[in-house]
């Protein structure tokens, strides 16, 4: 008897996207949480939400409860302090492989990252293992950030594509949709980085266990309510680190060639 015929593989071999989870990291966004999750919503109704608050003093947490009493597709993580971009995002991550998620988005609370982009975004991951929001290929841009922060993040990009050899233009940037089987093929147990570097070390290592990393334009919009968590420190950390990922990767790259 012959064989049912089988679905026809994706062209690429890569497997369905599956149920996608916005993971949305807040401190002190009271003032943005409902809207930014209300446009989630809107703009990809198929995909859940799942805010990981660090007991913001403004009462974020607060209000994220009362958007997930309203909507099964809207859950919260409390966490019990504050302890930086990268930890929310673990801890996020790991939520999502305990259930069955096929593909997890981290984007700002702050309406810097537009839901509305979400989709082309899940549109490119259909050939690819992660996809990154960059406002730094063609098509891409920002809107209203001051000088300061535009030279930051252009000298920022520069230096870590130059010290780690990289091809990606925008390798800080925080809006990126990775497949479920990305996340399980790093070692998350690895990732040191607690601020925005978090997202560097993330793509690095994506790149460097072979993953195929897609840039897609955005438009990254300066946030109009509260305030950014950027600091000095989370500069520093982001120096030191690249610039000791670099070393390393060079040193190696000597003894292979010696070797
Ligand atoms: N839970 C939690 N804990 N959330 C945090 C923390 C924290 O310690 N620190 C920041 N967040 C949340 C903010 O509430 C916001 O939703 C998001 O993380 C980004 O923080 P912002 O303070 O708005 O970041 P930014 O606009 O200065 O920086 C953005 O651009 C950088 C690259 O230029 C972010 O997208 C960074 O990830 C990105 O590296
Ligand atoms: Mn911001």
């Amino acid at each position: 008897m012959p064989l049912p015929a089988s679905a026809p593989e994706p062209p690429t071999g890569r497997p369905e996207l599956g149920q996608v989870l916005v993971i949305i990291p807040t401190y002190n966004e009271a003032e943005n949480v409902e809207e930014i999750v209300g446009r989630v919503r809107q703009a990809a109704p198929g995909a859940d939400v799942l805010v990981i608050d660090d007991n913001s003093p403004d009462g974020t947490g607060k209000l994220a409860d009362g958007l997930a009493a309203a909507d099964d597709q809207v859950r919260v993580l409390h966490r019990p302090g504050k302890e930086g971009l990268g930890a929310a995002y673990l801890a996020g991550f790991a939520w999502a492989l305990e259930r069955d998620y096929g593909v997890m988005v981290e984007m700002d609370a702050d309406g810097s990252h537009q839901p509305e982009d979400l989709p082309r975004m899940l549109t490119a991951l259909a050939d690819a293992d992660l996809v990154l929001g960059s406002r730094w290929v063609p098509g891409g841009s920002v809107v209203n950030w001051p000088r300061q922060r535009l030279l930051l993040s252009r000298g920022g990009n520069t230096y870590a594509r130059v010290a780690l050899g990289v091809p990606i233009r925008d390798i800080t940037g925080g809006y990126r949709a990775f497949r479920r089987g990305t996340l399980l093929g790093l070692d998350l147990d690895d990732v040191a980085s607690q601020g925005y570097c978090f997202q560097v070390d993330l793509a690095w290592q994506a790149v460097r266990r072979g993953f195929r990393v897609v840039e897609v334009p955005i438009t990254f919009v300066e946030r109009v309510h509260g305030s950014s968590k950027m600091s000095g420190g989370i500069v520093r950390e982001a120096l030191w680190r690249v610039t000791g990922w670099g070393l390393q990767s060079r040193t190696e790259w000597l003894r292979s060639r010696r070797g």
